[in-house]
């Protein structure tokens, strides 16, 4: 068989493709930090302030104040960010991953049961206490759930990496427009009861 330029290229651009779209790392930088304007920048430009009001012990809802590259510039290229997140009595982080990073968290308030699951379906669950730290592999399929009905509770997460993603498993299954009877088919029941489930999470 003949061998043309074009089936020579397709490997290269496979891995072009893959590398620049599911990369799950953060890359090294080849300079001390990034900055949109080197000879602009000064301390501030490595300061956020926006986690100071964190400290809210009646969360109405479950909440998220994230401190990633988004809301931090000076993030970028450093692989690192993080996360508070309050949990109002009964509160749930519902299963989620973060394709790019793994997941340290501490309790600061109340107490929090979490876990993962591995990828042969294995559940790993604690409860954890104030001052309690668990990591969370990355990539995994994880939850955070306050059990207690009288008391909120307050955490705060690490991750390795300036922009770690989200992957909610319930929106990203049931709210993206996959076909009901495809749903149906995998979750082995039948297309009103995922209808249910997609109106309850407002679809
Ligand atoms: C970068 O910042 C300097 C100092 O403030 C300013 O003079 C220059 O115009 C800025 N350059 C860009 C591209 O914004
Ligand atoms: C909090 O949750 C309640 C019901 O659980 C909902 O009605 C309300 O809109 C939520 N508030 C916010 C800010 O999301
Ligand atoms: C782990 O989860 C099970 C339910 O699946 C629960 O009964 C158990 O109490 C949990 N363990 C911890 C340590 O939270
Ligand atoms: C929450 O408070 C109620 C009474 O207000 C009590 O019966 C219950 O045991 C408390 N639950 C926890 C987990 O403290």
């Amino acid at each position: 068989m003949a061998i043309n330029s074009s089936m020579l290229l397709l490997p290269i651009v496979l891995i072009l493709a893959i590398s620049t779209t599911t990369q799950a790392y953060d890359p090294d930088i080849l300079t001390d930090f990034i900055t949109p304007n080197a000879s602009a920048v000064d301390a501030s430009f490595f300061t956020y302030t926006g986690l100071s009001g964190f400290y809210n012990p009646n969360p109405k809802n479950f909440t998220v104040i994230k401190a990633s590259m988004a809301e931090f510039p000076a993030l970028n290229g450093q692989s690192v960010s993080y996360a508070v997140l309050q949990f109002p009595p009964a509160g749930v982080n519902p299963p989620h991953t973060h394709p790019r990073a793994a997941e340290l968290l501490v309790v600061m308030l109340g107490t929090l049961e979490v876990g993962f699951v591995d990828t042969t379906n294995v559940l790993y669950n604690q409860t954890l206490q104030v001052g309690d730290m668990f990591v969370f592999p990355k990539g995994l399929v994880h939850f955070q759930y306050n059990r207690n009905h009288n008391q909120s509770a307050i955490a705060i997460s690490a991750f390795g990496s300036a922009n770690a993603g989200l992957l909610s498993v319930p929106k990203s299954v049931f709210t993206t427009g996959i076909d009901d009877n495809v749903l149906a088919m995998s979750f082995k029941t039948d297309v009103p009861t995922v209808q249910k489930i997609e109106l309850g999470l407002g679809k």
